[in-house]
């Protein structure tokens, strides 16, 4: 058997070299259009791979070139496969009908079309990117009306790895979901993909449903995930009007059996590639199916957490004296969460934007992001962003512009000299073990610690002579 994924990026290659691992018996290919990425994926210096996760490179080292390998060769590995991973990107549209809500499903489109036009004899075609309710069903319409003596089958087997863990995650998942048709060949179909599987995973935890119900699942669990988010930033709003602090009751609700402790950790505001994606997909499904009030209820998901994101920065405004401007404000962290070089919907994206639009001087650093993808990523913030609300430098202000006002620094402590405050976004553990009295020495006074991801301890700054602000205190 021979297994083909087409996507390198965050889903695929992860997912890909476990199976390769797992799975020595089987060569594992995974192509992409992209002939950089893939050049980076077979670089001999493993520091180069294009997605950072702890732990890969020891995996892809170990089976690169045994039974797992990178090309750009589309066809061949389409032609080789008998499963077909699709794992390409999946991005919110960003123009026409269903601009800002519906996912882009051009890359997956473009897929099914060359599988039909290539493909012969019997595959199963498997979707693993993140992907709106009843794309299985697009996949075989086009599949089925384009495809010469092909017999597929598609499955849906949605990816639940979080980034920063993946190798972890895919070692040791709490389940694996494969959805299929309930018919003779579907059935067979699921059972193939769950014998993969079933080498390394107890086949108690590979949960088998119908296509439907495992698509709207991994849309459903993404939206409940950022729900409990959303729920604890609420709070955290009341508890700085209040003098309640959100790190004790989250720990005081999270101990009951029913409520769980995880994912209760206040913040400036989730990122990351698929909760903003998968609620907006829920939320244009519900409308397309006349269920305003549902599509309300989650819309609501979205819209606390990017007010929990404006509240942060407007705080950061407040506290300087109504006025960010000519001040240099230094981001510690630019990725949407620790362990990762991923910055898609960062948290850092929106708050960075609102103090530029105040005319702040910024300045980043972040242990993994490079400083091409921090000026791609406002670039793109400037010109597609959903709401109005966020997109405060757009039009006015050029790419150059940005450039100058935004400085991007590959060493901390001079990110932070002579700075009037510091906004903390993403927990990297290493921030909380820098030489805090020596940034107090070299800053602007009052000193200004605007802490994102309540990582830093609060009393031994405030000792220091820091003004602290940390999030639901
Ligand atoms: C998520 C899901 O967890 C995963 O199962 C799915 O396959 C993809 O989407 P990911 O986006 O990689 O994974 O990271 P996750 O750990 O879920 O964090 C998402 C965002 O929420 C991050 O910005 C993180 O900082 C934030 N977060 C998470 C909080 O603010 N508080 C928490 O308690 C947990
Ligand atoms: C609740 C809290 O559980 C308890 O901790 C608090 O002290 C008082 O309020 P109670 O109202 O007695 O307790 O019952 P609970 O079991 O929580 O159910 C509340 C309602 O939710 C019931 O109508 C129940 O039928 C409904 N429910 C509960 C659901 O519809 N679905 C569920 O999964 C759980
Ligand atoms: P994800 O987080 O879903 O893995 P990424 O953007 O990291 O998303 O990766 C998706 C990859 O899929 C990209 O490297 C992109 O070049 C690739 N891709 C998109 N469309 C195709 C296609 N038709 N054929 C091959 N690769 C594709």
């Amino acid at each position: 058997m021979k297994i083909t994924c087409i996507g390198a990026g965050y889903v695929g290659g992860p997912t890909m070299a476990v199976i390769a691992d797992k799975c020595p018996d089987i060569d594992v290919t995974i192509v992409d259009l992209n002939a950089q990425r893939i050049a980076q994926w077979n670089d001999d210096d493993l520091s180069n791979l294009p997605v950072f996760e702890p732990g890969l490179s020891d995996v892809v080292a170990k089976t690169r070139n045994r039974n797992l390998f990178f090309s750009t060769d589309v066809e061949n590995a389409i032609r080789e496969g008998d499963i077909i991973f699709i794992a390409v990107n999946t991005p919110t549209k960003t123009y026409g009908v269903g601009k800002g809500m519906a996912a882009d499903l051009k890359y997956v489109e473009l897929c099914a079309r060359q599988i039909a036009e290539i493909a012969h004899g019997e595959k199963i075609i498997v979707e693993k990117s993140t992907l709106p309710v009843r794309t299985a069903q697009s996949l075989k319409t086009i599949l089925s009306n384009n495809a010469k003596n092909l017999s597929f089958q598609v499955l849906s087997n949605p990816e639940f790895l979080a980034e920063g863990t993946a190798v972890q995650d895919l070692y040791h998942p709490d389940r694996v979901l494969i959805g299929g048709d309930q018919t003779p060949e579907g059935l067979k179909a699921i059972e193939t993909l769950t014998s993969i599987y079933a080498r390394w995973i107890p086949r108690e935890r590979i949960i088998q449903t119908n296509v439907w119900s495992s698509e709207l699942s991994k849309l459903t669990a993404n939206s409940f995930l950022a729900q409990r988010i959303s729920s604890i930033n609420s709070i955290s709003a009341l508890c700085e009007q209040t003098g309640a602090n959100v790190s004790e009751i989250a720990k005081a609700i999270g101990t009951d059996s029913r409520i769980g402790s995880k994912f209760l950790q206040a913040s400036v505001g989730f990122g990351g590639s698929c909760f903003q994606k998968d609620i907006l997909n829920l939320v244009y499904l519900c409308r397309y199916f006349n269920l305003p009030e549902v599509a309300d209820y989650w819309e609501h998901v979205i819209k606390m957490n990017d007010y929990q994101k404006r509240r942060f920065a407007n705080k950061i405004i407040e506290t300087l004296f109504n006025s960010v401007s000519g001040k240099k404000i230094t981001c510690l962290g630019w990725a949407f969460k620790k362990d990762t070089n991923d910055t898609r919907e960062s948290a850092a994206i929106y708050v960075t934007t609102a103090l530029l639009r105040d005319k702040a001087e910024i300045h980043v650093y972040d242990p993994k992001v490079t400083p091409e993808q921090i000026y791609a990523d406002l670039d793109y913030m400037k010109q597609h962003h959903r709401s109005n609300d966020m997109t405060g430098i757009a039009g006015d202000m050029t790419t150059k512009e940005l450039k100058d006002l935004v400085h991007v620094h590959n060493e901390p402590y001079e990110a932070m000299d002579k700075a009037h405050a510091i906004a903390l976004l993403t927990e990297w553990e290493e921030f909380s073990s820098y030489d805090w009295e020596a940034i107090y020495n070299k800053m602007y006074k009052p000193a200004f610690v605007f802490d994102g991801r309540n990582l830093l301890q609060k009393d031994k700054l405030s000792k220091i002579g820091f003004e602290v602000y940390t999030i639901g205190n």
